[in-house]
């Protein structure tokens, strides 16, 4: 396994958002779905941030969906839940397998999301199997953007159409601010917003659109730094994971990047070819 592997294992495992504290604060469940959408989505933009990427694709009820990075699985259950779709996700970190699983069984979606072990560098998942492939703020995590990519054109079905949403940079990092977002936060890959559209093509993806979200991220990573630092303390009142002090070190430097426009956010969408 590479080093950036083992690493965002390691930053996953010990993530301060984990089933374990879910459940030590709701309850082992039976619990229905909405019982955990105040905690288990672990991306910008809440429950808005889903409905977005679900309209980017054209999601339908009795779609099969692969949720490439899936966590914990809260975008996959509120798709599953909210849209009636069937979803498969796929997650690197075997703790995050293992928390999607007892949150899936804590409200009763277990036989319509499934996370599986693996990378989306080479996804664990069939041929043209799915409708459609989403993902949200994790592409910056794998090195091989391009490899992800074609995992995701491979899986999809002719006119299935891709939407991620991820972080961008607009201009190349200092130094120093490279090297901290990458230990802290193991942001591993760092591409402008014209190098995604251009990834998107290069991996034969059509209709790609980008809507740039950085102003609305701005203001949400300023609650989502004030949200971590209270549950650094409630994690570690309840023992659950509580991050490590470089993602803390490296949280406010990303979030003042955000604001002053150093780096930014994209959701980029495209469309596999009916026939090539
Ligand atoms: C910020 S979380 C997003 C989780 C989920 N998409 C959500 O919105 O709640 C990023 C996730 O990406 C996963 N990840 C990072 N690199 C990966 C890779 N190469 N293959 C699969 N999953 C990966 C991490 O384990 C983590 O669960």
């Amino acid at each position: 396994m590479t080093d950036a592997r083992a690493d965002v294992i390691a930053m996953y495992s010990r993530h301060p958002i984990s089933a374990q504290h879910i459940l030590s604060k709701i309850g082992p469940g039976p619990h229905p779905p909405e019982a955990l959408w105040p905690h288990d989505q672990d991306h910008y933009g809440g429950l808005a941030a889903n409905e977005r990427l679900a309209e980017a694709v054209g999601m339908a009820p009795g779609m099969k969906i692969a949720d490439f990075c899936a966590g914990i699985g809260g975008p996959a259950r509120w798709f599953a839940h909210v849209k009636g779709v069937d979803v498969t996700g796929v997650d690197l970190c075997p703790d995050r397998v293992a928390g999607a699983a007892a949150l899936n069984e804590a409200v009763g979606l277990s036989d319509r999301v499934r996370v599986l072990e693996g990378s989306i560098a080479a996804a664990p998942l069939p041929d043209a199997a799915f409708d459609a492939v989403v993902s949200q703020e994790a592409f910056m995590h794998v090195p091989d953007k391009a490899a992800a990519l074609a995992e995701a054109f491979r899986t999809l079905r002719p006119g299935g159409r891709l939407a991620l949403t991820d972080i961008t940079f607009p201009a190349p990092l200092a130094a120093a601010d490279r090297d901290l977002l990458r230990r802290g936060l193991m942001f591993n890959s760092c591409v402008s917003p014209a190098e995604y559209v251009a990834a998107f093509e290069d991996a034969g993806f059509e209709d790609v659109r980008l809507t740039d979200l950085s102003a609305e991220w701005a203001e949400i990573l300023k609650e989502r730094l004030r949200m971590y630092l209270e549950l650094r303390e409630e994690t570690a009142a309840a023992g659950a994971p509580q991050g490590d002090a470089w993602f803390y070190r490296a949280y406010p430097r990303f979030v003042e990047l955000i604001a002053t426009g150093g780096m930014g956010g994209a959701l980029v969408s495209g469309s596999k070819p009916e026939f090539r």
